[in-house]
């Protein structure tokens, strides 16, 4: 057993509620810490060990101790089971509504239980009751189903674009309606992508003038595939105006009185496509993103800048002091 004093307390992630021994079985591929009594880690399970290791129980009662595993560990095992979910998500289809259904909450729900902003922890209920409304349209379930087959990276796009627009909308104090349709239009606002072919989608590499002219069409397709449908006027616009900017420099048309929650998702848009991976780039990190968004498009006036301002300070929650400054 070693024990290290940590140099930074958030380095390691509590393991919450793993409940029992199986609930542990994920965790096998990686460290596992407890604490000792001046607050130093102490490594309990090497990564590859079985995690029936007794160490991980207290010997008086046979419950877990609180566990840690480390915060980069957290995050490429909440990315292992996204994939898993998706695969299970194909092999669900040809489409079994209540069994997708299934599977996309538990996609949210893992993406929302990566470490991200205090806010969105402290809106978790408001969350998952969206959620629930979403997913209790068919027809919602049907083009998340689609597009998570289509393209895995869109599907969670979709989905960490509409939680970032639950933050905002939280922190703006939307009430709960303006709040669903925000969050629903951010959920759909990429479907027009699952006319694109994916090997353009997941391309490696820097797409052609022509291929990326190909790939502006998502946002006309989305319209299409949404404009006879019952969704609100701001969950079709969102489709064909969120690469729209306020100056008239987006596309595809240029235009530049676009609805409110075009706006946003088009701030959000921008900033979960820097700050996560994707297979042609790197991660970025969420100060240097709104950094380089503030450069290329609030400081050019090509997006409104006191959402940009308000989006920056949801994402660090409601404490005044914790501010961005940027
Ligand atoms: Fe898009």
């Amino acid at each position: 057993m070693t024990s290290e004093h940590l140099r930074d307390e958030n380095e390691l992630y509590q393991i919450i509620n793993p409940g029992n021994y199986e609930g542990l079985k994920k965790y096998e591929s990686v460290d596992i810490f407890s604490k000792d009594e001046n607050g130093d880690r102490v490594l309990i399970k090497p990564a590859g060990h079985d995690t029936g290791h007794k160490q991980l129980f207290n010997s008086y009662d046979n419950t877990l101790i609180n566990l840690y595993i480390r915060l980069e560990d957290r995050i490429a095992l909440i990315r292992n089971t996204q994939n898993q979910l998706n695969i299970e998500l194909r092999n669900s289809l040809n489409i079994n509504v209540p069994k997708a259904k299934a599977i996309l909450t538990n996609l949210v729900n893992v993406t929302l239980s990566e470490p991200r902003t205090e806010l969105l922890t402290n809106i978790k209920e408001t969350i998952d009751v969206m959620l629930k409304e979403y997913l209790s349209n068919p027809e919602v379930v049907t083009h998340l189903v689609q597009v998570s087959i289509h393209d895995y990276s869109t599907s969670l796009h979709l989905t960490n674009c509409m939680l970032f627009c639950f933050g905002y909308a939280h922190y703006e104090k939307y009430d709960i309606k303006d709040m669903k349709e925000l969050g629903l239009s951010a959920l759909l606002h990429d479907i027009g992508k699952i006319n694109i072919p994916d090997y353009l989608l997941q391309a490696s590499r820097k797409l052609t003038d022509e291929e990326f002219t190909l790939i502006k069409n998502h946002t006309t397709f989305g319209y299409d595939i949404l404009k006879n449908s019952g969704f609100s006027k701001e969950v079709k616009l969102a489709t064909i105006e969120h690469h729209e900017r306020i100056d008239g420099s987006g596309y595809p048309h240029g235009r530049k009185d676009l609805a409110n929650s075009s706006k946003v998702i088009g701030i959000i848009d921008m900033f979960e496509a820097i700050t996560n991976w994707r297979p042609y780039k790197k991660e970025v990190e969420p100060l240097k993103a709104l950094k380089m968004i503030k450069k290329s498009d609030v400081d050019r006036g090509r997006v409104d800048g006191k959402m940009f301002k308000s989006f920056a300070n949801s994402l660090v929650g409601m404490k005044v002091r914790n501010k961005i400054d940027i």
